[in-house]
């Protein structure tokens, strides 16, 4: 596994960047949309071929690739979209996050600075990309604190070939009081900028549109 993520990181190092965008809370709506994406999440924010297969260009600007599947759900059905940030920043090495990005509670990259009021929403629409065939720590950083009791949980990934892994039983385990639906949603990072039909197809077969 550890070859696919240094080819990804390595593909991700030719890939040409124009200007950068992060994501923006809005107001209203019973959804929120959160999640966690490396880009936002860097020493700096890298816009050329120093960047890596965490970003890609969406409406012609550069995003997040979870992030543009957050902005194409809000597209879909509205709400506030929120990405996680941590405490440290990883660094602008997609070599180096790779390393960073290796799991273990407490790391200093785990711990993240978003305290989010949950009530009022209805829909939590968590979304990450696989890192390490799991969650990245930040995610667990933000259901250790905050409590999904009561609201109904749609979740989001991509990766470059490890799928929704085991998140959805994942996060029902940590959030034994909230009602995650079993069918989540992922993306392939080359067909992120292509993938609103799709998002739209799992909207609607959740019910949420
Ligand atoms: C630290 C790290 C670990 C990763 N581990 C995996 C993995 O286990 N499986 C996989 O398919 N992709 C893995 N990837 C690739 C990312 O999941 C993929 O590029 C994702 O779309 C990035 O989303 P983002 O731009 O929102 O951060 C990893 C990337 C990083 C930086």
């Amino acid at each position: 596994m550890k070859k696919i993520i240094m080819l990804i990181a390595a593909i991700g190092l030719i890939i040409g960047l124009t200007s950068p965008v992060f994501a923006q809370n809005t107001v209203n709506g019973k959804n929120l949309i959160v999640f966690f994406s490396l880009y936002g999440n860097q020493k700096s924010v890298q816009t050329d071929a120093d960047s890596s297969a965490s970003r890609t260009i969406y409406n012609g600007k550069v995003a997040g690739n979870t992030e543009i599947i957050a902005q194409m759900i809000q597209e879909e059905v509205g709400g506030d979209m929120v990405l996680l940030q941590t405490v440290n920043k990883f660094s602008n090495e997609y070599k180096t996050v790779i390393e960073e990005g290796k799991h273990n509670k407490n790391t200093k990259f785990k711990e993240t600075t978003n305290k989010i009021d949950l009530s009022g929403y209805e829909n939590i629409f968590i979304g990450f990309p696989a890192w390490w065939y799991d969650m990245p720590d930040p995610l667990f950083d933000f259901l250790d604190k905050h409590d999904l009791s009561g609201k109904k949980v749609y979740v989001f990934a991509t990766s470059g070939g490890s799928g929704l892994m085991r998140s959805i039983s994942g996060i029902q385990k940590l959030e034994p009081n909230a009602d995650v639906n079993k069918t989540g949603f992922h993306v392939f990072y080359t067909r992120i900028a292509g993938a609103k039909e799709d998002v739209k197809a799992w909207l609607k077969k959740v019910g949420v549109k």
